[in-house]
């Protein structure tokens, strides 16, 4: 993450105090983690103590100093579970445990409901919904391993 970047985060608020949840939000978004160089420069910019960001970035759970794996979000609620989530979820535990790839860059979760039970069954990855799932429609909406 370069301090430029940063910048155009920072200039897209403002560099104002208050602006610093939502500074830190999209760097986290864009980088999944809260690099140690970009607090620094939030610190610099918004002319705040470095130790008063990084009390921000480890009071909210949201945030994280280091890189958090991304996510493949199953839904096993009920009207997923009723439209074959379970089988769904058991596939995409078997192409994990098939590549470590996978498992090196993901993690897999499930939830009680993804709030779009009229696309059951839900999964998400990487924050995009994918409705309607079927096993042959997991070969789409999973990441691929990206080829050398
Ligand atoms: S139960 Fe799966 S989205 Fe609501």
């Amino acid at each position: 993450m370069s301090a430029r970047e940063v910048d155009e985060i920072i200039e897209s608020y403002g560099s104002s105090k208050s602006s610093l949840i939502a500074i830190l939000q999209d760097i986290q978004s864009e980088y999944r983690h809260l690099p140690e160089d970009a607090l620094r420069r939030v610190a610099q910019r918004l002319n705040i103590s470095l130790s008063e960001v990084y009390s921000t970035a480890t009071f909210f759970q949201s945030f994280s100093l280091t890189p958090k794996k991304r996510e493949v979000c199953v839904c096993l609620g009920t009207a997923c579970h009723v439209r074959g989530a379970p089988k769904i979820f058991a596939e995409i535990e078997r192409r994990f445990e098939a590549s470590e790839w996978l498992r090196s860059e993901y993690q897999v979760e499930s939830v009680n409901c993804l709030g779009a039970c009229a696309l059951a069954p839900v999964i998400v990855v990487d924050g995009k919904y994918h409705g309607r799932m079927t096993i042959n429609s997991l070969d789409d909406a999973l990441p691929k391993e990206p080829s050398e």
